[in-house]
């Protein structure tokens, strides 16, 4: 049984993440530091699968923290790195705290994948480094640009220095898989997102109203040049995306990439409108939401949605479940959380 780390296995994507390697028969050890997570979710990945990962609660930017943990899993075939700080507004305000908890906790983890001879790693990275693209859908190709916040920018110089680290130590095999918009929620409604507080993301604040926890949700903006007017995204459910780090990992240990590293998209492929999803979340649940449109949130982009072939084509990997169905997996864990299912 092939042994995996998985960083930041409590949190959102990484908990189903985790799921889905269970599922594939890997061995999961999880790393987290719970600054923004529970570990009760590991009940839940329990509840789904029956296995109880292996757990340190461990923080990647402490060096002689991922000593002690990586001495005891020397043996595991490859990383899959999510553990970082991820909220865009507050890296605007706390930038070095972003630059010292992302980048630190890549080094620390490539450091040690050198130290113990792990071969394998999968990187979470994000659409937000194709900052507003002028051609649409995105390829990998698309041209990288400065991204809006800190935290857009931790997330493209970690692709530089895991592509400077395998230049120089080609041992290292690395896959980035950037994200577009994930949401949803496991269909057991066993795990999902838990966003502490006030949600920044779209689809938390709408099911938040929804339940009544939020009075309306502010849609930002209404002039853009879109269809309806509102901002476009490319929505990927939760699962999907957890699946593709399964089979980038497959890819890394069978030996089966063609480049050193490699980037895919993952996404849709397809774009919706904040109205498109409001109209998704009330078709699919019956629901009414409270809304109203309100200014344009500062650090928006416009609209962006990735063309994914190369994942579909190369890593056989496509989205399979749809938006209407993804937005009720949200509502039903939202209703889960506040014992109303
Ligand atoms: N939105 C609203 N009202 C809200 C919240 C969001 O109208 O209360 C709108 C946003 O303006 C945007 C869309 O819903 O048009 C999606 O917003 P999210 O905050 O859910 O997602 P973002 O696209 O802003 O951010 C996501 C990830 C980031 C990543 C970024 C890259 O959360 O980690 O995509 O584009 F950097």
């Amino acid at each position: 049984m092939h042994k995996i780390i998985i960083t930041g296995g409590t949190g959102y994507i990484g908990s189903h993440t985790v799921v889905e390697f269970q599922n594939a028969g890997f061995e999961v050890v999880v790393i987290d530091n719970l600054s923004n997570s529970q570990v009760e979710v590991l009940d839940g990945i329990c509840n789904i699968t029956g296995i109880r990962p292996v757990f340190h609660k461990a923080d990647v930017s402490d060096a002689d923290e991922m000593e002690k943990v990586f001495s005891i899993h020397s043996d595991a075939v490859a990383i899959v790195h999510f553990a970082a700080y991820k909220a865009v507004g507050e890296s605007v305000q706390k930038p070095l705290m972003y630059y010292r908890n992302n980048l630190n906790g890549l080094i620390n983890i490539l450091s040690q994948m050198q130290k113990n001879n792990i071969p394998g790693l999968v990187f979470s990275s994000s659409c937000t480094v194709y900052g507003q693209p002028e051609v649409l859908p995105v390829t990998e190709t698309s041209p990288v640009v400065k991204p809006e916040s800190p935290y857009g920018n931790t997330k493209k110089i970690s692709e530089e220095i895991i592509e400077d680290t395998i230049k120089a130590d080609q041992n290292i095999k690395a896959i980035l898989l950037r994200y577009f918009n994930p949401i949803g929620a496991h269909p057991s409604s066993e795990i999902g997102e838990l966003p502490l507080g006030v949600p920044n993301n779209l689809l938390p604040f709408i099911t938040q109203t929804a339940i009544g926890l939020r009075q309306k949700l502010m849609v930002f903006g209404s002039d853009y040049n879109t269809p309806d007017g509102t901002a476009i995204r490319d929505y990927i459910n939760v699962v999907d995306l957890a699946k593709a780090h399964v089979i980038a990992v497959q890819r890394l240990i069978n030996d089966k990439q063609v480049n050193n590293p490699e980037v895919f998209n993952i996404g849709t492929g397809t774009g919706n409108s904040v109205l498109e999803i409001i109209k998704s979340f009330e078709r699919s649940t019956g629901e009414k939401l409270n809304y109203e449109i309100t200014e344009r949130r500062a650090g928006d982009v416009e609209k962006v949605w990735g063309d994914t072939t190369k994942a579909n084509n190369i890593l056989g990997w496509k989205a399979e479940v749809s938006l209407d169905e993804t937005v009720k997996s949200a509502w039903n864990w939202e209703k889960k959380l506040r014992g109303k299912l």
